[in-house]
């Protein structure tokens, strides 16, 4: 049982850590090449400092916003992760229920599909009826199996889930070195790293379940719309060229994120990438963001840079390492009391009125 008061997520994040082995530590924290991506999306807040404004009532304070057509009470949820089971047994399913009790989303990883067994993983099915209405992202690789990938929406869709997330960072995975050194001792789900060969083994009839690298935009999207109605949402956008197409392709929302820099090394940040794509789509379709979002001033900042939502990965994983489900609600608590302290402070009643102009642009950074 947890006895820490825990107070901020840096804090936790160190009692997180010292909790879980060598291997899932440094899974969880290692990014790609020498980890500049992973450093960069923290550095990056840093640069945009908030300029408050006084007297303007702030009361009372309306954190609320709605993604999917749903009302949220926070504009923060849980990103897609991997494995929750290797931080608690509650797994997916107990984060699940922490976003339903703070009354947010969570969207959850493919990974959910692909365990051998129980203990690896819970089902999407178990996770959906776990969160209720705070699951509706299924996050999803294309496999060049199409034939699996079709299945898995037909089954997703089924499950009652509203949206699919499509993580198109991923055409290869990203050089984690760590995650190379360790993968003999690995759990068998993690040490493919890709997914691929362990559908492999369970399948040795099936062709090729590896990550399809030749998708491309004329293809993959049409074929989604005829094979799901389920929403379309692309995770991994960071330039505004690739927002017009995804507008052009009528998707149905971006997440602009570098897979909390565990894929393209030397990667720009997410929120230097934000403002560009946010430009770029025109209100067309919901901008959302992950990467490096540790504080309520971190929310902040990427909702005044035109995010509707923002997205976070790893806290998630250290607050279930902490304290199950109950870990999870107090990361999003610790978030929630932050975004609000730090709204009133701006002067700013309710996300709707959090724009560019409370924000100046610092030349240095400092963590
Ligand atoms: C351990 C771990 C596993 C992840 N697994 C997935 C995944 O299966 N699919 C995916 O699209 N993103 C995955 N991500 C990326 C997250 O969805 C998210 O983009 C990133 O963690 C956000 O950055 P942050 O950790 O700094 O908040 C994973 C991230 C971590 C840390």
């Amino acid at each position: 049982m947890a006895s820490e008061p825990v107070l901020s997520l840096a804090e936790l994040e160190n009692i997180a850590l010292d909790r879980v082995n060598k291997i899932t530590r440094e899974y969880w924290t290692n990014g790609a090449g020498d980890n500049s991506t992973v450093q960069e999306n923290k550095v990056a807040f840093n640069r945009y400092r908030i300029r408050p404004r006084a007297l303007r009532n702030v009361q009372n304070i309306d954190m609320s916003t709605s993604v999917l057509g749903q009302r949220v009470s926070l504009p923060i949820g849980i990103a897609p992760s991997g494995w929750h089971k290797m931080a608690n047994p509650v797994g997916e399913a107990g984060t699940a229920r922490a976003a339903k009790a703070l009354g947010t989303m969570v969207a959850v990883s493919m990974g959910t599909a692909m365990g051998s067994t129980p203990a690896d993983v819970c089902s999407p099915e178990e996770v959906k009826s776990a969160g209720g209405s705070a699951v509706k992202f299924f996050q999803l690789y294309v496999f060049r199996n199409r034939e699996y990938t079709r299945q898995l929406l037909r089954r997703v869709e089924n499950a009652g889930y509203g949206a699919v997330m499509l993580t198109v960072d991923t055409a290869h995975v990203g050089r984690r070195i760590s995650e190379i050194r360790n993968r003999p001792n690995m759990p068998h789900f993690l040490r493919t790293i890709s997914f691929g060969s362990q559908l492999q083994k369970e399948n040795p009839d099936s062709a090729d379940f590896t990550i399809d690298a030749s998708l491309e935009w004329n293809e993959i999207i049409p074929w989604l719309r005829r094979n799901t109605k389920m929403q379309i949402w692309l995770k991994g956008i960071l330039s505004g060229d690739d927002a017009e197409l995804a507008v052009k392709h009528k998707v149905d929302g971006l997440i602009v994120s570098n897979h909390g820099g565990r894929q393209l090394d030397a990667c720009i940040a997410s929120v230097d990438a934000l403002p560009e794509v946010v430009r770029a789509v025109r209100g067309a379709v919901p901008v959302h963001m992950d990467g490096g979002i540790r504080k309520g001033s971190d929310v902040f900042r990427a909702l005044a840079l035109g995010a509707a939502y923002v997205w976070i990965g790893r806290p998630a994983l250290w607050g279930l390492a902490y304290d199950g489900e109950r870990g999870v609600e107090l990361v999003l608590k610790i978030l929630q009391e932050e975004l609000k302290i730090c709204m009133g402070l701006a002067g700013c009643s309710s996300t709707k009125q959090i724009n560019a102009s409370f924000l100046v642009q610092a030349r240095d950074a400092m963590l």
